[in-house]
């Protein structure tokens, strides 16, 4: 028995879309999938219950960046690790605190075992590596853990890129050695290399000579045009080894989300559902919609009429525009609802499409409406 296996259920005749079955330590996964984001052992204003019971989410997010710095992974070990520490029963994926450290820009300073850092929190001086990364990573005891990377920033010059990418594949390494394969975390490698195609390849074959039990794609979403990072996974595409997981990370709309799964990719996260709700912006299959609007103001019908969240089943546009506008903090809980329960529920939809062979006229269908063609 191993932390991981990943089974293909179906695959699109002429293309990269696949519906897969993954199954881990703490349950099943079914692909494509979206992980809502915990970062703090919590999905924003999110109970464990409302993310299994309406949401029907299989899998969340969490951060090592975050938790080792508050309340700390030896207290989260000493309650029993992130799911019982959180009541969450299903698969959790750990995200190694490599992106976040880049994203401090100038309290951080990269050496070769990794970087030194303020925390956001106290200012006291941090050091994260791939030793450090593994070690939190077991003791939040997620069922997938992610390698310890640096995240090129964007623009990147060939030999910037090429540097940064080379530093995150000798940190790949070291992560393997400190995570060896075991029966209950998965280790996830993940491909940088900027904007450029061969860069990118060459990560992917180093990654493939390590062997990882998945492989995710990171460094996108990062300022590039959208183009560019469709690009960039219609360049790995072919590349990628068909018998695991492919994750891009951080990524995205729900178009986004349909592009990458036809270019192969079987897992998402993003912030964009939670903190948009907060926001007031909510997704729908006709794109976003700003529940701040005058427009919504007498505006009886639900988000939706054909979602069967609680909040569409059970809230007008009046109601929630209400709550907003009054600041209230049933307006973060009901938008947040909708939100993931769109997205979780969109990677049903195209689970099904991908299973009932119908996939390119659903991607075509969805795109079309989703960007107002329609
Ligand atoms: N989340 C979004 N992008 C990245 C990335 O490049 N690396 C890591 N570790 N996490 C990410
Ligand atoms: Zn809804």
């Amino acid at each position: 028995m191993s932390a991981l296996s990943f089974e293909i259920l179906a695959t699109d005749a002429n293309g990269y879309a696949r519906r897969g079955r993954m199954q881990l330590a703490h349950g099943v996964v079914e692909t494509p999938v979206f992980m809502p984001v915990g970062t703090q052992a919590t999905v924003k204003s999110m109970t464990p219950a409302d993310l299994t019971d309406d949401i029907k989410a299989d899998i969340i997010l969490g951060n090592t960046y975050h938790l080792m710095l508050r309340p700390g992974a030896d207290l989260v070990e000493k309650m029993g690790g992130l799911h019982r520490f959180m009541g969450w029963e299903r698969p959790i994926l750990t995200d190694s605190g490599g992106f976040q450290v880049w994203s401090l820009g100038e309290l951080r300073k990269i050496e070769e075992h990794g970087v030194r850092f303020r925390s956001h929190i106290d200012g006291a001086e941090v050091f994260l590596g791939p030793k450090e990364s593994m070690e939190i990573q077991r003791k939040l005891g997620s069922d997938i853990v992610m390698a310890f990377d640096e995240c090129t920033p964007y623009p990147a010059t060939y030999a910037e890129a090429e540097e940064s990418m080379q530093m995150s594949m000798r940190w790949a390494g070291e992560c393997r050695e400190h995570l060896p394969v075991n029966e209950t975390q998965a280790l996830f490698g993940i491909v940088q290399g900027g904007m450029y195609p061969e860069l990118r390849i060459k990560s992917l074959q180093a990654l493939s000579a390590i062997d990882f039990e998945g492989i995710a794609i990171g460094g996108l979403s990062v300022g590039e045009p959208k183009e560019e990072m469709m690009a960039m996974l219609d360049a790995l595409a072919p590349h990628l080894p068909v018998d695991k997981p492919h994750y891009v990370m951080g990524v995205g709309t729900p178009d986004d989300l349909i592009e990458g799964i036809d270019r192969g990719i079987d897992m998402f996260d993003c912030v964009m559902p939670t903190r948009n709700a907060r926001n007031g912006t909510l997704f729908t299959d006709d794109g976003k919609l700003n529940i701040k609007n005058l427009c919504h103001a007498e505006d009886p019908r639900p988000i939706m009429h054909d979602c069967d969240c609680y909040t569409c089943r059970n809230f007008s546009r009046a109601y929630l525009r209400h709550l907003y506008m009054a600041k209230e903090i049933l307006s973060s809980r009901l938008n947040t609802l909708h939100n993931l329960h769109y997205y979780c529920t969109l990677m049903q939809r195209a689970r099904d499409a991908i299973a009932e062979e119908n996939w390119p006229a659903f991607r075509h269908q969805f795109l079309q409406r989703y960007r107002g063609k329609a």
